[in-house]
């Protein structure tokens, strides 16, 4: 009965029955042969946002601590895999914050009013079009976002 049991214990399971974090598990996976881990060859690299499949719809409140220096043309925050920032123009963009050379964070430069990964040094306009390719001619645009701001709610979204 117990052998049976632990025949069919699933892979997540068993690892985590050996005390792995979840960063250690997804840090597992990403060595083996899944997928999901791997640099994809579309513009968006992170296509079912973060492994949910959900589309990206959330509403930031402007006054709270986290999401307050978006009130400030210059500021940026990262909710979720989104990058959210206040370009010169004092309007918001919303594009993914994921690199799409070699999936690392990119950040909002407010000095040239666009968008770099400091790992390599990709630099993306404020439409998410990349303009200097770290990667080479194919590399991939950013994702982006839509924007609504209603009051101090900042809704981020996509069709
Ligand atoms: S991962 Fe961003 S430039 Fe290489």
């Amino acid at each position: 009965m117990e052998t049976q049991k632990n025949e069919t214990i699933k892979r997540g399971e068993f690892l985590r029955s050996l005390g792995m974090s979840s960063a250690a598990l997804m840090a597992f996976y990403c060595m083996g042969t899944l997928t999901s881990c791997s640099k994809g060859g579309d513009d968006d690299p992170d296509p079912n946002n973060g492994g949910t499949g959900a589309k990206v719809d959330f509403t930031l409140d402007l006054n709270s601590n986290d999401f307050k220096i978006l009130k400030e043309t210059g500021g940026f925050a990262y909710k979720d895999n989104v990058l959210i920032a206040r370009a010169k123009s004092g309007n918001y963009v919303a594009l993914s914050k994921i690199c799409t050379h070699e999936n690392n964070l990119v950040a909002y430069r407010s000095i040239n009013d666009d968008f770099y990964c400091a790992t390599h040094g990709s630099v993306f306009d404020l439409t998410g079009k990349v303009t200097v390719p770290a990667g080479g001619a194919g590399q991939a645009n950013l994702k982006t976002y839509k924007t609504a701001l209603s009051g101090t709610n900042l809704r981020v979204f996509e069709d």
